[in-house]
């Protein structure tokens, strides 16, 4: 198995090809918490040759929302190194938060095994979305019915 890719911020020239790729996978905006944050007003991170991606929205300061992440290949530390490369960015942060959904078990661990907290459960708020929005699938990972938001944060103070 190969290493994990060097993480870059997006360029001026790559940037468009991210929020693309970004586009194809979550949608634009991403609808969280009744807020939209749109990747054209997101700091990008890049793994290696679009290996990976991560969208990271300053806007809420002192909290910074992961809006959206993906390694195209799993296992390979992308993820990780995405974390990483973000936080470290994050000066004069004092909290990483993200959305995920019930069904994503692969996520939940990867997040709590890389120091984020279980934040705040928002029972139904999915279907709820999904009224507005009705390509939200009905199941998910693991043949699991998507119904629920779940916040975790990451708390950021230093020294
Ligand atoms: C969540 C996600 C970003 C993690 O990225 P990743 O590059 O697979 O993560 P890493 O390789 O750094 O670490 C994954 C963990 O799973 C393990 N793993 C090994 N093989 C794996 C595989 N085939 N698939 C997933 N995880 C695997 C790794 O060993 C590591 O375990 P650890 O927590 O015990 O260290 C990625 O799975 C993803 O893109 N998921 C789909 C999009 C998504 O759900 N995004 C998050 C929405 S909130």
């Amino acid at each position: 198995m190969s290493s994990a890719p060097d993480i870059r911020r997006v360029s001026s020239a790559d940037r468009d090809a991210a929020i693309a790729r970004l586009t194809a996978e979550w949608g634009d905006p991403v609808r969280v918490r009744g807020e939209t944050y749109a990747f054209s007003e997101c700091e990008i991170f890049i793994a290696g040759d679009f290996e990976g991606l991560a969208a990271v929205s300053l806007r809420d300061r002192p909290i910074a929302e992961l809006v959206a992440i993906n390694a195209f290949e799993r296992g390979r530390g992308i993820g990780t190194a995405l974390i990483r490369a973000a936080v470290e960015s994050l000066q004069g942060f004092e909290t990483f938060r993200l959305t995920t959904t019930n069904d994503n078990l692969d996520a939940l661990r990867f997040y709590q095994r890389r120091g984020f907290r279980l934040a705040v459960l928002r029972p139904g708020a999915v279907d709820a979305t999904r009224k507005l929005k009705p390509t939200i699938p009905p199941l998910g990972d693991y043949g699991i019915p998507i119904r629920d938001e779940i916040d975790l944060v990451l708390g950021l103070s230093r020294g």
